[in-house]
């Protein structure tokens, strides 16, 4: 059978919530670019509606820009090498980046562009997330959660479940 909301084990984070936090994360981070125009990343795929909900709620001028590495590909494991996808457009050197992710595992992809920012120039990075696994890693973070296999809000399992309004956990049937 394919993968659906059958798979759903429990709804973590409902709209309402996620909507409150994403609210209290753009207040802070504003707070925090003190008048400063950043350049607003999206590491894609997954932080897109977090990074689409962050950035309209903020009030300040900003640049959006987009970028893509891999380290997971289809699998649920990571393979503990990052490869450049797709680059941003913006040149970074004497700029305020804020990078927003979707979720920090292991840490290694916000590391990697962190590092590749810095030698590019940037003037401050800051970064934000919208989950991490209870290890503080950002500057910023929506919640922590514990090792389980979370979906939804921009999150995958295999490509599914990414337009979930909510953040769920999967049954454990579900996860080959
Ligand atoms: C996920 C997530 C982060 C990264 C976190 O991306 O969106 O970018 O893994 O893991 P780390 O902290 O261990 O580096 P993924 O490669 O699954 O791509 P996606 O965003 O397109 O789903």
């Amino acid at each position: 059978m394919p993968l659906g909301t059958q798979d759903i084990e429990t709804i973590l984070f409902p709209e309402a919530e996620i909507t409150q936090r994403v609210n209290e994360l753009a207040e802070e981070l504003q707070s925090r670019l003190e008048g400063e125009r950043p350049i607003m990343v999206c590491v894609l795929k997954g932080a897109v509606f977090f990074f689409a909900d962050l950035c309209r709620r903020m009030t300040c001028p900003m640049d959006l820009d987009f970028l893509q590495v891999s380290s997971y590909g289809m699998s649920s494991t990571s393979s503990g090498e990052i490869r450049m996808k797709k680059d941003l457009e913006r040149n970074v050197a004497g700029r305020t980046v804020v990078l927003v992710e979707d979720i920090v595992d292991s840490g290694l992809t916000l590391r990697y562009l962190g590092q590749l920012l810095t030698q590019r120039g940037a003037k401050r990075v800051l970064t934000v997330a919208f989950l991490d696994r209870g290890t503080p890693a950002t500057d910023l973070k929506g919640f922590s959660v514990d090792n389980s296999f979370v979906v939804g809000y921009g999150l995958d399992y295999a490509e599914e479940f990414r337009n979930l309004p909510y953040i769920a956990t999967l049954k454990t049937a579900a996860i080959q």
